[in-house]
């Protein structure tokens, strides 16, 4: 947590003072068994690494999915226990779901269904009815635990795609609660949402909230193009709000940040160093440009078309042979489901044969990492990192990049840039824009980045830094609860006086 995050009191007085309940799949930290002794973990993921500092500083109550071998054993009779583990700031109720409700919901309808429909990938779509029927259930649970949970008039704040249900459910039972959403990957136009068979059931579950928050303009209009087509359903453009079973619902973009000043100082610490030359010495990358991703194996993130790239850089301008290593961190993701069994593999296969094709003796082209690594390390790499790559076909934001920009507290780097992520809209003027399926042009611009005079990528990273400063997760934070309040004067005011 640092100095741009609002303190417990800001935000209570946005609230005006209501309970805060943020509910989401994904838990911030899990406890697994290890060698029979309790290990604490925190899962890879844009979501919850961008909540957790929230969470921290406003206190209240998360409610997630407890994934974990040992969450259960360490929660008491209700399912909680205090978070962070080291110093606990805020409340995790862990909601427990069974194999066959994770299988249909989350590695089903949510992975297999709603995920690959928001990015644009309608053939993945393996849409089972019982897929749909397990997706209901857990939303139910997430429901009834919130109902449990909250205390009068409380601010409810779901989070992504696997929940889109459970606000309707809430605000059926708690009329009092504030309902609001943040979907954190891309709202596709219309045509490609119908590619869900249950399309109308989700929208109605959402316009449950009060609010719906989305990154980008595009992502609100493609929402507000889908609502108008619901039986029912009214939309007002000019106030962005959607009328529907006699509710409003808001809608409104809110560009996710980082908390940037937490990645400098991790890029600044001591630990991060140590990390550096442990790894630098290991990898040989002492003398040798560093080219960097970061992602989960997942088949939205553009790695294969990344890795053609850079085959295509070694095998055309062979200088760059013994010149330049990519650095690759990724963590293995949704492992049960047959795309992302493939993806790994697929990976896997072609780090191995970019590296047999190309290596020398005292060169290796592609350092493939899938083990953990700790917060200073992953610092360490973008601090150290000439080029950070990020190619994803489709992706809501990509906190990634930022990261990266956020990390840069020495000789500025380069950040190449996918124009297919949410992020291109904020910083695609000061990165190197590219295609990731044009692997020409991506070669190309990796080039570049490592050719750009020190003046210009200075000059450039200045102006990304300023924006990922400005809009960094609380900013993103302020922003929703400015509407919250802004929303819930507007109803005030609106509202006839009682009686006569
Ligand atoms: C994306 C989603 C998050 C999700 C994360 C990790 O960022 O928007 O909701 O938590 O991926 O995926 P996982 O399936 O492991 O939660």
């Amino acid at each position: 947590m640092t100095g741009n995050a609002p303190t417990t009191e800001q935000v209570s007085s946005l609230l005006d003072d209501r309970d805060l309940v943020v509910v989401s799949n994904r838990e911030p930290y899990s406890h697994e068994y290890e060698d029979g002794e309790v290990t604490v973990s925190r899962p890879a993921g844009g979501l919850t690494s961008a909540l957790d500092p929230v969470m921290q500083s406003v206190g209240g109550t998360w409610i997630a999915w407890g994934s974990g071998d040992a969450d259960h054993a360490v929660t008491d009779e209700d399912g909680r226990v205090g978070v962070p583990p080291e110093s606990p700031a805020y409340t995790l109720r862990r909601v427990p779901l069974s194999d066959e409700r994770v299988e249909g919901y989350y590695y089903g309808y949510s992975n297999q269904v709603l995920w690959p429909v928001c990015h644009l990938d309608t053939a993945k779509v393996n849409a089972r009815d019982e897929f749909w029927q397990q997706y209901r259930e857990a939303n139910r649970a997430f429901a009834d635990a919130v109902c449990g949970e909250a205390g009068d008039d409380p601010v409810v704040w779901f989070q992504d795609y696997h929940l889109a249900l459970a606000p309707r459910f809430v605000k059926a039972n708690r009329p009092d609660a504030f309902c609001m959403q943040f979907w954190h990957i891309p709202w596709p136009s219309r045509d490609v949402f119908r590619a869900c068979p249950q399309y109308e059931r989700l929208l109605e579950g959402l316009l449950g909230n009060d609010l719906v928050g989305v990154h980008t303009d595009a992502y609100c209009r493609n929402f507000l193009d889908c609502a108008a087509a619901l039986p029912g359903a009214t939309v007002d453009r000019a106030t962005r709000s959607v009328v529907y079973d006699g509710h409003r619902t808001f809608v409104r973009p809110f560009p996710l940040g980082v908390d940037a000043e937490h990645h400098r100082d991790l890029a600044r610490s001591d630990a991060a160093s140590r990390f550096w030359r442990e790894f630098g010495d290991r990898h040989g990358l002492a003398d040798v440009a560093v080219a960097l991703g970061v992602e989960r194996l997942d088949y939205t993130k553009g790695i294969p078309e990344r890795l053609a790239a850079l085959e295509r850089l070694w095998e055309t301008r062979p200088a760059w042979r013994g010149e330049l290593t990519y650095v690759q961190k990724a963590s293995v993701s949704r492992g049960e489901i047959p795309a992302y069994q493939r993806l790994q593999e697929r990976v896997r296969s072609e780090v191995e044969r970019i590296n047999d094709r190309f290596a020398t003796d005292d060169w290796q082209p592609v350092v493939y990492v899938e083990d953990h690594l700790p917060q200073t390390g992953l610092a360490a790499l973008y601090r150290e990192a000439d080029l950070c790559l990020v190619s994803a076909l489709r992706d809501g934001m990509n906190l990634v990049a930022k990261e990266f920009i956020a990390s840069q507290v020495q000789d500025p780097g380069v950040l190449v840039l996918s124009e297919l992520t949410g992020a291109s809209e904020e910083l695609g003027e000061e990165a190197l824009t590219i295609h990731p399926r044009d692997t020409h042009g991506f070669a190309d611009a990796i080039e570049r980045g490592l050719r750009l005079p020190s003046d210009d990528r200075g000059r450039r990273m200045c102006e990304l830094q300023r924006q990922v400063h400005a809009s960094d997760v609380y900013a993103w934070l302020d922003a929703q609860f400015r509407t919250v309040r802004a929303i819930r004067r507007g109803r005030q005011r609106a509202t006839p006086p009682r009686g006569r």
